[in-house]
C-alpha cells in the first residue's frame, strides 16, 4: 500500500446537504482512505433508519449515540469521519473529534442546501419545512458553532467534488 497522506484522522461537519457524505466517497476513492459515515453506522448499530431513531427514542438519544460513536472512533488513524450535520452542536463531541482529526466544515448556501435534501425523506429535523427560509435561520442559529470547531473552511457552491477536494487538500 501506498504511503498515508495525512497521519491523522480528517472530520467533515456541516449542515445537512453540505456535501459531507459526496466528499467522502470521493476522498475515499481517489485516497484509499477508510470512511465512517456516523448516520449510518449509528443506523446499522441500531437496526433502524435515523427517522425511525427519531420517532421512537427522540433526538437526545440519537445525539447520545453520536457522541459515543466519536469516542469509539478515536483509536482510529487516517479515516475519514463524515459527521451527522448536528454532531459540532456538543462541545464534547467537537473536544473529541479534535483529538485524533483535523475538522473541516463544508459550507453551501440555503437554496444550495434545499436543492440537494428537497427529495430526501432521510432528514428528520426538515419534515415540513423544505424552503429557504427555514433552512437559513437553522444554518445562522448554528454558524457560530460550526466555525468554532473548524480549522479549515470550505465553500462548495457551484464546485465539482474534485475542485472541493483539492481546496481542502490544499488548505489541511
Ligand atoms: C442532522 C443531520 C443528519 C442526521 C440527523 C440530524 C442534524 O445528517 O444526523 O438527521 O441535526 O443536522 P446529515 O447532515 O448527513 O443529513
Amino acid at each position: 500500500q501506498g504511503k498515508k497522506l495525512f497521519d491523522y484522522n480528517i472530520v467533515l461537519i456541516g449542515f445537512m446537504g453540505a456535501g459531507k457524505s459526496t466528499i467522502s466517497a470521493f476522498l475515499r476513492d481517489a485516497l484509499a482512505m477508510d470512511v465512517v459515515e456516523m448516520d449510518q453506522v449509528i443506523a446499522e448499530q441500531q437496526g433502524m433508519s435515523i427517522s425511525e431513531i427519531f420517532e421512537t427514542y427522540g433526538e437526545e438519544y440519537f445525539r447520545n449515540l453520536e457522541t459515543q460513536l466519536l469516542i469509539d472512533m478515536q483509536s482510529k488513524q487516517n479515516v475519514i469521519i463524515s459527521c451527522g450535520g448536528g454532531v459540532a452542536m456538543r462541545e464534547r463531541n467537537v473536544a473529541e473529534m479534535k483529538k485524533n482529526g483535523k475538522v473541516v466544515l463544508l459550507k453551501a448556501d440555503p437554496q444550495t442546501i434545499l436543492d440537494r435534501v428537497k427529495d430526501s425523506d432521510e432528514r428528520p429535523l426538515l419534515n415540513g419545512h423544505k424552503n429557504v427560509e427555514y433552512i437559513a435561520d437553522l444554518m445562522e442559529a448554528r454558524r457560530a458553532k460550526y466555525e468554532a470547531a473548524a480549522d479549515i473552511v470550505v465553500q462548495t457552491d457551484g464546485k465539482s467534488a474534485l475542485e472541493i477536494c483539492e481546496e481542502m487538500i490544499h488548505k489541511l
